[in-house]
């Protein structure tokens, strides 16, 4: 059984990445529950049911920080309870990780989830990204790692990865990894990077205040709290397709139907136009 994050019938761009790679490679898949469109948090109850009721062993896809498109992410003791959950039933914990540094700013403690799975004796897989903590969208850099139980595992696994990459795309671009491997390699470009991901990660935090409170000085009978509870680069609105639509037509304001906003494009000189294009878009319903 192979399961993916759900957001109920919610569907982003993220979803439907994993869900077409799963269709292509044939293998069935199923959703769990992770969003609750209510508090517009996680749904923790449901989540650890699913994956209490789920058959031993399956195999879980999880964002270990900054959700997307959700914006929502476990508390510690939250991910402690589901690693503990994932050892009794044998699953296999595989993180996708594309955003960290984005959830609190501070690279280790968003990398937290998956070392409290690999404190807990989880094996684990995760797919790390650079594209946005190091703004190398073109490049296609990113790094695969496999926790193995011991070396003759970690043969074999690398080699059936080799044949499907080869398969593939053969051989990845080299210009990317060069980057982040000279940055991560050098420690004054590494700690200067460090503080740049705070820097990007602070700025989006202090926008998703200033959203809010604009909302709320506009009067706005609903309520604004998940967009400072929500973290990472997106803000998940709970704007219906219609006041995504009355965004688009009236504002050019532009965000995916299910209403996720990307935080990194709201700014100081733009945020209330935002709040008052939003404000409009939503005080008739
Ligand atoms: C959760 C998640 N994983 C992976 C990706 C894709 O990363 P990459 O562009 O490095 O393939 C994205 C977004 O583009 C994403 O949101």
């Amino acid at each position: 059984m192979h399961e993916l994050p759900s957001v109920n019938d919610l569907q982003s761009c993220a979803m439907y990445s994993h869900h077409n790679i799963w269709r292509d490679a044939l293998v069935p898949e199923r959703t769990f529950h992770y969003y609750h469109p209510d508090s517009k948090g996680l749904n923790f109850s449901a989540l650890m049911d699913d994956v209490k009721n789920a058959p031993d062993g399956s195999f879980f896809l999880l964002h270990p920080c900054a959700h997307n498109p959700t914006g929502v992410d476990p508390t510690e003791e939250q991910w402690r309870e589901i690693s503990y959950l994932f050892k009794v039933k044998n699953h296999f914990p595989f993180f996708d990780m594309a955003y960290q540094g984005f959830a609190s700013g501070d690279l280790d403690r968003d990398a937290q989830s998956i070392r409290i799975f690999v404190e807990d004796g989880n094996l684990i897989g995760c797919a790390q990204s650079f594209a946005k903590n190091m703004g190398l969208y073109g490049h296609r850099v990113g790094c695969l790692n496999v926790l193995c139980n011991d070396a003759k595992q970690a043969v074999a696994i690398k080699s059936q990865l080799q044949q499907i990459a080869r398969a593939m795309y053969s051989s990845p671009p080299v210009h990317g990894i060069l980057l982040v491997s000279g940055i991560l390699s050098d420690p004054s470009m590494k700690a200067l990077w460090v503080e740049e991901v705070k820097v990007m990660a602070n700025r989006i935090q202090s926008l998703r205040t200033t959203l809010r409170k604009s909302l709320e000085q506009l009067s706005s009978s609903l309520n604004w709290e998940h967009i400072t509870n929500q973290v990472g680069m997106f803000c998940f609105s709970g704007l219906t397709p219609e006041q995504v639509d009355r965004l688009q037509r009236g504002f050019h304001i532009y965000m995916t139907l299910d209403g996720r906003m990307s935080m990194a494009g709201v700014t100081t000189g733009n945020v209330s136009y935002l709040a008052n294009a939003i404000h409009e878009a939503t005080k008739f319903g």
